[in-house]
């Protein structure tokens, strides 16, 4: 296999392989007819150290390398993508930029427990009228005495409601533009940080996602993450090894979809023979195969080079959107191997085929993703 995994790597692949079918796998397409939040899985999760898996084990965390994660994280998508979206926000874009730009402090305050799974934490980037340019955002921080006041909204708020720490990014100098844009860590646990119902949507059902009214919500000078006008560095860093996770969760849920085709087109039968005996369908499955492997070998050399601390900025985006865009073309395919059985919500590739489809959107569309890669060509 490449790259050649340790012993301990594969190790954690198979015991991610083995809760998911266990304790995942059971209740999955219950909880997306119910838009159930996995708390209890969840809750296991963060006693097997994987919501904070990269994160030292002194924080909290389990200590273990990048790909290992990856790892993981393509098992637990593999059978339940809401799980993983709840998983990967709290690892990449919560837990990971408090490890890199965060105080002693703030690890002790509020990494320790995000990365045991004791509380959730989440990512507020995202505004109604700034999703794709995030340097538009409109949330300010005003100072107050000893902090900062937020004000504004911020949409599609992955674990919200069920989420306390947010890594949160707002306005602190106007005057500034990009350049006036801080990070802070805040506690969604106050009167001032409003959630509203979580969002129905097509697909990652059982995922939360929340619009947020801040409203004079506090955070202390100690919650400041980073500098004072780095706050699009911090998002954009977290969202480099986001986007490595979001990647490897498309090729989980990718897997799926072609796992389940092959083994439909071994019983399904048409004019008399298994329908895997017609060339249509072969061409389907041998260019899934061929999407999914090569989808695969980009998240390793993104997450190798993550695991090295190098600079991978080019690699990630590359993994993101050909990953993302052949896992929408993979449930597709599934969709029609499976004929009319695979639009009914009674197959697991009818819910493949809708939890893929906001993997070419979030933490960053295909389209950004095309102007980072051309951005790191070019330059
Ligand atoms: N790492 C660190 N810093 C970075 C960086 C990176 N990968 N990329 C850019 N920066 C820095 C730049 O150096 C710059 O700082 P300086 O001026 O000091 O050099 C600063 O960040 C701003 O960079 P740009 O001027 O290049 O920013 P831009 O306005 O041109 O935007 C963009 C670039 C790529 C389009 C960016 O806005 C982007 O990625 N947009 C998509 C946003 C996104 O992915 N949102 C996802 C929301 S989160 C989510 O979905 C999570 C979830 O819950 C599932």
């Amino acid at each position: 296999m490449f790259p050649a995994f340790t012993e301990d790597q594969l190790a954690i692949r198979d015991a991610a392989r083995d809760f998911a079918m266990a304790e995942i796998e059971p209740g999955a397409m219950a909880r997306d007819h119910a838009s159930e939040f996995p708390a209890d899985i969840i809750r296991q999760l963060g006693e097997m150290g994987f919501m904070g898996m990269n994160i030292p084990e002194a924080y909290g965390g389990a200590g273990v390398d990048y790909l290992s994660y990856i790892l993981a994280l393509e098992e637990i998508a593999r059978v339940d993508a809401s799980v993983a979206v709840t998983m990967s926000v709290n690892n990449s874009v919560a837990c990971a930029p408090i490890l890199k730009f965060g105080t002693e402090d703030q690890k002790q305050k509020y990494l320790k427990p995000l990365a045991s799974g004791a509380v959730l934490g989440g990512f507020m980037l995202t505004e109604p009228d700034a999703g794709s340019d995030a340097g538009a955002l409109q949330c300010k921080a005003t100072k107050v005495d000893g902090g900062w006041k937020l004000n504004g909204a911020k949409a599609w708020i992955t674990n919200g409601t069920v989420g306390r720490y947010f890594v949160t990014m707002a306005i602190t100098d106007p005057t500034k533009g990009k350049k006036g844009i801080s990070a802070f860590v805040l506690d969604a646990d106050q009167a001032g940080v409003v959630m509203a119902k979580p969002e129905h949507k097509m697909g990652l059902r059982s995922s939360r996602t929340v619009m947020v009214a801040l409203e004079d919500a506090f955070v202390a000078d100690g919650d400041l993450l980073g500098q004072l006008g780095e706050g699009l560095k911090v998002a954009f860093n977290g969202l480099d090894g986001g986007r490595i996770g979001i990647a490897a969760q498309a090729v989980g849920i990718a897997q799926r979809a072609l796992d389940e085709s092959i083994a439909y087109a071994k019983t399904r039968h048409t004019f008399g023979v298994p329908i895997g005996e017609h060339q249509a369908i072969q061409i389907y499955l041998a260019e899934m195969e061929a999407k999914v492997q090569a989808s695969r070998l980009l998240v390793y050399k993104a997450a190798s080079m993550k695991n090295e601390d190098l600079p991978c900025t080019l690699e990630a985006a590359t993994a993101k959107l050909f990953a993302t865009e052949s896992a929408v073309w993979v449930c597709d395919r599934a969709v029609q191997v499976f004929g009319g059985y695979g639009y009914s919500a009674e197959y697991v590739v009818e819910r493949l085929y809708r939890d893929v489809r906001v993997t070419t959107i979030y933490e960053g569309t295909s389209e950004i993703q095309r102007m980072v890669v051309a951005r790191q060509l070019l330059k």
